[in-house]
């Protein structure tokens, strides 16, 4: 670790975190254009560091080297009983000047964290090789994806064999089948996931009170005249997943999308998927971006095809095993 000191971070650390934060967002809008360059000025990249520090429980560490800090970490609970018993470095939660430093904050920050109890721990990475790698070699391992993907410039055509359009009340049912569908495939091997599966009158009421939201563009997906799988798009501001630096300027969402599993593979989720990347392209959007769980084995395979591509990974440890 040559000359460095790691120390807690303190309000003190806000400004020189905004600095090293500003510099991971120029490097890393230099693979993803997309993403937003007002955080490449300090002044603005400081919102995010003084959010991710003013968190409920934050706590972390800084490097300094040289009297400069050139690396800080920072981790705070989600009160969400999905994640455990959990710390979250959140998407301003983290930035160095050499990836490997990263280990070192780790061992100090995480110090506090397990002797809190939290052995849950989730971090948001940009995908910058050796940074990833660095936090490999901390035990993490992929679990989540998000990602981003312009408008074509033209219109996607319709896909044969499929008929794409928009849901209405009379669908509130089929949609309310398919909400099920993805929580009950995500608890499946080999995603394993405990997120919450709603009951069907839960799904039917949702949709009795949300189908005329105009914020919310629900298409559904036909063969043979039967509903076979459903998707939604909407402003991305409408998520918190995709906020702050990883929120592109002017973006639509591709919120949800599913099929059911008789019906999957014959290309019924990708006219779902383009239904939603043409209706963001008419809203007048210029970028879409999504997520999946990596370990989701159809979505992992279906949103690169269409042409989104990986920004962060949501990487994932639990610790005392
Ligand atoms: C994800 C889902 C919506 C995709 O729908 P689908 O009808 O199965 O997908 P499609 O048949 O349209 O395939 C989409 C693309 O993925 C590719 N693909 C599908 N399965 C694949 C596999 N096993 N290996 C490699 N590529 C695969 C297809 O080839 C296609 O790309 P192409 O058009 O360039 O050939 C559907 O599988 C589903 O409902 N899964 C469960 C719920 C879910 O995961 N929802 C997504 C939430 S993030």
């Amino acid at each position: 670790m040559g000359d460095g000191v790691i120390r807690e971070f303190t309000g003190g650390d806000l400004w020189a975190a905004a600095l090293l934060l500003a510099e991971r967002q120029v490097r890393h809008r230099g693979r993803h254009p997309l993403l937003p360059a007002e955080y490449e000025d300090p002044q603005v990249a400081l919102g995010e560091v003084t959010a991710a520090w003013e968190t409920e429980g934050a706590s972390g560490a800084v490097l300094l080297e040289g009297g400069e800090v050139t690396g800080y970490l920072l981790g705070a609970p989600k009160s969400s009983l999905t994640w455990g018993n959990n710390v979250w470095v959140e998407r301003a939660g983290h930035a160095v000047r050499e990836p490997e430093k990263v280990r070192d904050l780790y061992a100090v920050a995480a110090t506090k964290w397990v002797a809190d109890g939290k052995t849950a721990q989730y971090a948001l990475v940009p995908d910058d090789a050796e940074l990833l790698d660095a936090w490999f070699r901390l035990g993490f391992g992929s679990q989540h994806a998000h990602a981003v993907m312009p408008i074509p410039a033209e219109p996607l055509p319709p896909r044969p064999g499929v008929t794409v359009r928009r849901a209405g009340r009379g669908d509130i049912q089929m949609l309310a089948e398919l909400d099920l569908v993805l929580p009950q495939h995500q608890r499946l091997a080999p995603t394993f996931s405990s997120g919450e599966l709603p009951t069907l009158e839960e799904a039917l009421t949702d949709w009795e009170e949300s189908i005329d939201d105009q914020e919310y563009a629900t298409f559904v997906a036909e063969s043979n005249g039967k509903v076979i799988g459903s998707s939604i798009g909407c402003s991305v501001e409408k998520s918190s997943a995709h906020s702050g630096l990883a929120q592109p300027d002017n973006a639509g969402l591709l919120a949800f999308a599913a099929v059911f599993p008789q019906a999957r593979g014959a290309g019924a989720g990708r006219a779902l998927g383009e239904a939603v990347i043409n209706w963001a392209a008419g809203v007048g959007y210029t970028s879409v971006v999504t997520d999946w769980r990596v370990t989701n084995l159809l979505s992992s395979r279906a949103w690169p095809r269409l042409g989104f591509v990986q920004t962060f990974h949501r990487l994932h440890r639990v610790i005392g095993h």
